[in-house]
């Protein structure tokens, strides 16, 4: 398959990453952007409309926590105005009734919110967060009496994957129309803790029972999204889709990504919306180029059957565990590697240290924060 460029489906606006929550398995990067790097909304909006025009659909607005942007009323209407479908991508922290019916005013289509387990106090330990918990039950409803639609997402992880089938039934309860129930994913934040996070083999299995007991029960009803998480998988995931495929990801300060891990691939560059039109970035990077479609692919890739369904798994996985960022994705049962993989799942699940290193809130901000000390730091947009 050649590298031409398709049109993006989807784009991921990371509008900050600042963050009330500091949960260990976080997907922005350690070293976070700083306030004053953060995009404009003046040139949000540009690039929502350039975004429109390249064939974007869908647009995520992350962070981080969006709701950090006192200004996030104003990029919503920016992203209305070219006619894309906007989802709020939050923790709920920082929301109020009020705020949400004012984003609803300017144009928000969609809710995604975060919970991290069916009770407070192993959620909001794991978010590092006193109050989280509950505040976003409330605006999880308020959001549906508002007529958003809503997502309820869950990280899954060996704290709360054995409470997959009362998650399932909260995020119903809540009136969710879609769940999406995704396993911790080992890169950055999530790698650090890894120890603490992976599930065992077991919990794995009887998850995936669980799983099958739930889309039964409420098939019709609510979307069940969930994938096998890749230290325990035969295939890998179809990272993105696919390399520059369908989407991209805009960093806060501009830098434009297939994923959000990809800055870790060292020797790729990686243009900005600050100098360049999403179109020609999206087209010509060198980023995008160096993975996309097929061509790259080495053996056992190369001439499997697969290599336009999985694209070879994730090519930031493969770098962190196989060294290369063209190897098959270890989590791939054809990968030399693949044994390794499950050899370090097995090692994390029994390893001594499991207290879990919290996310910063911000640039330079305190890791390592326990429950007590985290909790509930005051959170004004
Ligand atoms: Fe996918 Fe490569 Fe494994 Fe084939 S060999 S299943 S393309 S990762
Ligand atoms: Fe970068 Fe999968 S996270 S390709």
């Amino acid at each position: 398959m050649s590298a031409a460029a398709a049109a993006p489906l989807g784009l991921l606006a990371e509008l900050t990453h600042r963050c009330p929550l500091a949960c260990p398995y976080c997907s922005n990067p350690l070293d976070l952007a700083a306030r004053d790097s953060e995009l404009s909304a003046a040139i949000w909006a540009r690039v929502f409309h350039e975004a429109a025009a390249l064939g974007v659909l869908q647009l995520h607005l992350s962070g981080g926590e969006p709701g950090a942007r006192r200004d996030l009323a104003e990029i919503t209407a920016a992203a209305h105005d070219p006619g894309l479908y906007s989802n709020l991508i939050t923790s709920a922290i920082g929301f109020t009734r009020a705020r949400l019916v004012g984003l609803r005013a300017a144009g928000l289509d969609h809710v995604q919110i975060s919970i991290q387990d069916t009770e407070a106090d192993p959620a909001d330990r794991i978010a590092g967060y006193a109050g989280a918990h509950v505040h976003k039950l409330a605006i999880a409803r308020i959001a549906v009496e508002l007529g958003l639609a809503l997502t309820i997402n869950v990280v899954l992880h060996r704290a709360n994957v054995a409470r997959l089938r009362e998650l399932v039934a909260l995020a119903v309860e809540l009136g969710a129309g879609r769940v999406e129930l995704a396993h911790a994913q080992y890169y950055g934040w999530a790698l650090r803790n890894r120890a603490a996070l992976m599930p065992t083999r077991a919990q794995v299995d009887l998850a995936t029972q669980h799983l099958a007991e739930m889309r039964a029960r409420y098939a019709g009803r609510v979307a069940i999204d969930a994938v096998v998480p890749d230290y325990y998988a035969q295939r890998p995931k179809p990272c993105m889709g696919g390399w520059g495929r369908r989407s991209l990801n805009v960093t806060p300060s501009g830098r434009v990504l297939p994923c959000h891990a990809a800055e870790t691939i060292p020797g790729l560059a990686f243009w900005s919306v600050r100098e360049r039109s999403l179109a020609e970035i999206w087209t010509r990077s060198p980023g995008f180029l160096a993975f996309r479609g097929t061509d790259w692919m080495r053996e056992p890739c190369r001439s499997c059957e697969r290599r336009e369904i999985d694209f070879g798994g994730c090519r930031c996985q493969a770098l962190l565990l196989a060294d290369d960022a063209a190897a098959a994705d270890p989590a791939c049962a054809l990968s030399p590697r693949h044994d390794a993989m499950l050899a370090l799942a097995a090692a994390a699940t029994v390893a001594d240290d499991r207290a879990y290193v919290y996310r910063a809130r911000a640039p330079g901000a305190a890791t390592s924060a326990p429950h007590a000390a985290a909790a509930l730091e005051p959170f004004a947009p």
